[in-house]
């Protein structure tokens, strides 16, 4: 190493204070106002002694909005690493760096505890908090990461698309059946208007589904059931479109007496008891079977409560 090359280092670290924020960076990153709260010293100077070590490649800053932290950044082997390893045994026992340290810790607790107390006086306004930064959509985004990339899902009976649409939207595939035209029509509409691609629409009867054998991971089917004529048929084909391991999920009315849905919603089935749909999810050869009971949303207005059922193949 050159003389002035050395010269630097010592230059460098003949500077007790210096010394002392390079012990206290190697230990914590830190911000301006933090490392002036623990020295006990005023923004020049430790903005001053700040420059110096930058200029020496010793520290890294990491700029965040109004915010520039500190670190440490430790020297390669060579004379600055070996000149560091003495200036730090130097400082072991040392008062003013034992202060330092001491005051590390409170400085880092002060900003554990901001953070505590911040979400302690926020308290049951966070929810409403919340919703600024659209968190449902957020949340129902990130949970889909735990499906596997590319899982691909029919959904029976997709009427104006609203489950595939938010199943694409959450970056699946979706294979979208129903047997009314003009229920297809207004979900193609719907998806060209969003600009939402990943859902192939496909005319069809759920008893008789537009699939080959284990096209897909997963069928839903969402209050479908009561419409078809052979519920345990359809359930047999969600079976066989999907993978071995796939899983097939149900949701609809448990049995009810609703018998103006008959009239005025054309159902064919007032729900389902439990002990059938599971009866015919065996009989299609699946296995892991769950069920759901969801009560009703509005119990005093004749709505049935509903089910979600789910097997695996
Ligand atoms: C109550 S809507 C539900 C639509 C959609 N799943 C939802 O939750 O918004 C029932 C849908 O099932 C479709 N459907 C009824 N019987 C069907 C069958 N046998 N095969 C395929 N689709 C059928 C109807 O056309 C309608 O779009």
């Amino acid at each position: 190493m050159s003389a002035d090359g050395l010269q630097k280092i010592f230059k460098t670290l003949a500077d007790p204070t210096r010394m002392r924020i390079l012990a206290l960076l190697e230990r914590e990153e830190l911000a301006v106002q933090e490392l002036m709260d623990v020295l006990g010293m005023a923004q020049s100077r430790v903005s001053r002694h700040l420059g110096i070590l930058r200029e020496t490649g010793l520290l890294r800053d990491r700029r965040e909005g109004t915010y520039v932290f500190y670190r440490f950044a430790p020297p390669p082997p060579g004379p600055w690493r070996e000149a560091w390893d003495l200036a730090r045994r130097a400082l072991e026992g040392d008062p003013a760096a034992e202060r330092d340290a001491a005051a590390l810790v409170r400085v880092v607790e002060a900003r554990a505890s901001r953070i505590r107390s911040f979400f302690d006086s926020v308290g049951p306004e966070w929810d409403a908090l919340r919703r600024v930064f659209n968190d449902e959509a957020l949340r129902a985004r990130a949970i889909a990461h735990l499906a596997p990339p590319e899982l691909v899902v029919c959904d029976v009976g997709t009427g104006t698309g609203i489950l595939a649409r938010e199943l694409a939207q959450l970056g699946l595939r979706v294979v979208a059946v129903d047997n009314a035209p003009r229920r297809l029509a207004v979900a193609r509409a719907a998806l060209e208007k969003d600009g939402i691609t990943g859902v192939e629409l496909r005319g069809g009867e759920a008893q008789t589904l537009p699939l080959a054998d284990a096209e897909v991971d997963a069928a839903f089917a969402h209050m479908v059931l009561h419409y078809v004529p052979q519920p345990g048929e359809a359930i047999r084909e969600m079976a066989r479109v999907v993978k071995p391991g796939g899983r097939v999920v149900v949701v609809d009315f448990v049995r009810h007496e609703a018998e103006w849905m008959r009239e005025e919603l054309g159902v064919l089935w007032l729900g389902f008891p439990s002990d059938e749909i599971v009866a015919w999810l065996r009989a299609a050869g699946l296995g892991d079977i769950r069920i759901e009971h969801v009560a009703s949303p509005s119990p005093g207005r004749d709505l049935p409560a509903t089910f979600i059922a789910s097997a695996r193949k």
